[in-house]
């Protein structure tokens, strides 16, 4: 899979690919990524790719061209191009799931107030926001969006460490410990020192229900939840009190 991005500012992303899984899953050959600089695609002597709105207003617009002409020198007509946009649809797990299929993908970073509205009814085939606030650019959402769909790629990281994750069973993770027992006064909880699998799995369970009960209650409401899960947190809304805060294990 090779996931190429256009962007104004092509050095933001070297020091982020160089960095861990990432660069590692880019040595491997698991997944190339192509930075490509939208300015060198600019026409003019100045390499200009602004301009002031039609129609007034503040900021400005990314011009039409240079992304036109950067798109089509370095992207198949076939690929997915995606850009982000504090105006596009919700950057979720499966969506991060469907990218991770294998086929090449292109992120369109905005910058200014956006990018002219011929380039997406031409180009664009999806327009994806990472949440619900506003960045400078869409250059941290495309890093974000990298490393979301590259760590599920096969072999990128272990497919244990997959299945655990927050959002794999549609609850948030369950906490975790390592040495030593005894930290400040604070001791690792008995059942995980037991040895006793089954037990573990479902302390672990209702960890996590508690936790997306508290952090996100949204995401209890979903179809896919286990039927244990279900029962774990009709339990714990039943019992009431005592679940609202972190309570001694
Ligand atoms: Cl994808 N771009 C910008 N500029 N702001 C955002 C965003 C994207 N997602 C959330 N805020």
């Amino acid at each position: 899979m090779t996931v190429t991005i256009l962007t104004l500012f092509p050095g933001l992303f070297r020091g982020y690919l160089e960095s861990s899984i990432l660069a590692r899953a880019i040595a491997r050959g698991l997944v190339g990524v192509k930075v490509v600089d939208i300015r060198d695609f600019a026409a003019d002597r100045h390499r200009v790719c602004d301009d002031a709105a039609y129609g007034g207003g503040p900021g400005m617009v990314m011009k039409p061209e240079p992304i036109a002409a950067a798109l089509e020198a370095s992207v198949p007509t076939s690929s997915r191009v995606i850009y982000l946009t504090p105006a596009g649809r919700l950057f979720t797990q499966a969506l991060a799931e469907d990218l991770a299929q294998g086929a090449d993908f292109t992120l369109l970073c905005g910058r200014y107030e956006g990018i002219d509205q011929r380039v997406i009814d031409s180009f664009v085939t999806d327009e994806v926001s990472i949440g619900d606030y506003v960045l400078s650019g869409g250059e941290t959402a495309a890093m974000v969006v990298v490393d979301a769909v590259a760590r599920l790629v096969p072999g990128v990281i272990t497919g244990e460490s997959l299945q655990e994750e927050s959002f794999s069973e549609g609850l948030l993770e369950y906490p975790h410990y390592t040495r030593p027992e005894e930290f400040r006064g604070l001791r690792v909880p008995e059942v995980l020192l037991s040895g006793h699998h089954e037990k573990i799995r479902q302390w672990r369970l209702l960890k996590s229900v508690e936790k997306t009960m508290r952090n996100r209650p949204e995401l209890l409401d979903s179809e896919g939840l286990s039927q244990e899960a279900r029962g774990l947190a009709g339990q714990i809304r039943r019992e009431g009190d005592g679940h609202g805060r972190d309570e001694v294990t």
